[in-house]
């Protein structure tokens, strides 16, 4: 007999309550996929077998925080649910002030607005779509000061949403602290492929922002996942808690943002929470105007009693474990299949590199948007471009951004799906593979001003 030597990542949980999945059809999928303009983001979910478009506000929530629901306190003002989201921000995150807010964009939104002055300037591992977004509606110029190795998506580098310190003191020095208005760090690094930093780059990048007296920001939004990483990569942390470390982290920052839609596991939800005190009261003052009164930001009692129960659920190692076993399984079964993906595997999604899967299409021609539609078109599974659509224009000159990184993403919601649905997905992108060199781009045949992947529409060439 063999001995068993591994146990595999299963789920600390069962399933409580189903909901069906409707089965489409091959000329099903295309007649949706052209009603959509060949963007994934216009389907009607209705259509979609498995959705692994985001993990955003897409998550399972336990009984635990279904019974939650039961208990909102609906008050106007001074809803028992608040103080009791208000504690756990200060125990987990270790931050005394919080402003709830409908989403993170709404914090960002606000972020932006009270530390940016017009010519500012604003450093970050990487760009996120709708943090840029508001940074440069607010008057700043986004710079990004994330490491090479984070640009390619074969290199092995355990921390590749680390910010390189030279690039970030040398950005400071030209264009002066004063403009500098304030440095965030991500982590994991949506764009990068969900790669984390190490707490050894937090502590440098730390220490430069306080030597040069420029507030260090987090966009705590996935950050459980990278605390889990840090205790498996990073020398030192092994023994210590998730918990442990996300505090540890959140010590080095003046303040976080967080779209409560990913690791608490919620519908929706969002968070504002600082140590500084005057932006605190800015946030405060400003929240009543855009999102609601200061102790419900946009929410209902009953969705901040369900963030606060998810915020106790999210540190737990064993429930990370197994999310991020699940994203871990599918990028294994698709490397038997040399299915091209950023390495190494990111924290809440697989991404599959779209410039290696379709050589022959240049990135004008869109290969992530063509690369998704065609994964819809074969299996009914929606995934998500991260490339030039993404990236949007220069604001200066109107041409294209073109990312290095031009990726599908595979993003698994939390606590969703099973084994053999990634199983069928691995199957569809196979299949895709297989017939790749038949696949033609797509022409953009409308395009919003703002955030155009959401809504913009193409024709196959
Ligand atoms: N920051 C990060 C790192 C995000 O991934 C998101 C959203 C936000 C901020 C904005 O938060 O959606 O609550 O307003 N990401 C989703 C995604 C949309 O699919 O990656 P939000």
């Amino acid at each position: 007999m063999t001995k068993l030597i591994k146990r595999s990542w299963a789920e600390p949980f069962k399933i409580k309550m189903v909901e069906p999945l409707k089965m489409t059809s091959k000329v099903d999928r295309e007649k949706a996929l052209k009603e959509a303009g060949f963007n994934t983001f216009l389907l009607r979910s209705e259509y979609v077998y498995i959705d692994l478009l985001t993990d955003s506000g897409t998550n399972a929530m336990s009984d635990y925080q279904w019974a939650g629901l039961m208990l909102g306190d609906e008050a106007y003002a001074g809803s028992k649910n608040f103080y009791y989201l208000w504690d756990n921000v200060k125990k987990y995150y270790g931050m005394p002030y919080l402003v709830p807010t409908h989403q993170g964009r709404a914090a960002e939104h606000m972020i932006s607005k009270i530390l940016i002055k017009a010519g500012d300037y604003v450093a970050g591992n990487m760009y996120f779509t709708t943090t840029r977004v508001h940074q440069e509606l607010a008057g700043a110029t986004f710079i990004d000061v994330i490491i090479d190795e984070a640009h390619d998506p074969q290199n092995l580098h355990p921390f590749k949403g680390n910010i390189d310190p030279q690039k970030l003191t040398d950005l400071i020095k030209k264009v002066t602290p004063k403009k500098m208005a304030y440095v965030y760090m991500a982590g994991p690094v949506n764009m990068a492929g969900g790669q984390p930093f190490s707490m050894k780059n937090l502590k440098e990048i730390g220490g430069i922002c306080k030597k040069h007296n420029i507030q260090l920001w987090f966009d705590a939004t996935r950050a459980t996942e990278n605390a889990y990483f840090i205790k498996m990569r990073e020398k030192g942390y092994e023994k210590k808690t998730v918990s442990q470390i996300l505090k540890e982290m959140c010590s080095h920052f003046d303040g976080i943002w967080v779209s409560a839609k990913k690791d608490l596991m919620v519908n929706i939800g969002g968070i504002l929470a600082t140590k500084n005190k005057h932006v605190y009261e800015e946030a405060r003052n400003m929240v009543v105007i855009y999102e609601g009164l200061h102790t419900y930001g946009g929410l209902a009692g009953r969705d901040m009693e369900a963030m606060a129960r998810g915020m106790e659920e999210m540190v737990s190692f064993d429930n990370i474990k197994a999310r991020i076993g699940q994203v871990e399984y599918c990028g294994k079964q698709l490397e038997k299949y040399d299915i091209p993906m950023v390495k190494p595997f990111g924290g809440h999604a697989i991404f599959l590199d779209a410039k290696q899967f379709l050589p022959h299409l240049k990135q004008d021609v869109f290969p992530a948007q063509t690369l998704a539609a065609e994964i819809y078109a074969d299996s009914g599974v929606r995934a998500m471009e991260r490339g030039v659509v993404s990236a949007g224009r220069n604001q200066k000159t109107g041409e294209h951004n073109y990312p290095k990184l031009e990726l599908v993403r595979l993003t698994f919601p939390r606590r969703v799906y099973t084994q053999a649905h990634i199983d069928v997905t691995v199957e569809s992108i196979a299949e895709v593979y297989n017939h790749r060199k038949k696949i033609k781009g797509l022409a953009m045949i409308y395009e919003p001003k703002y955030l155009r992947f959401f809504q913009a529409r193409f024709k196959r060439l």
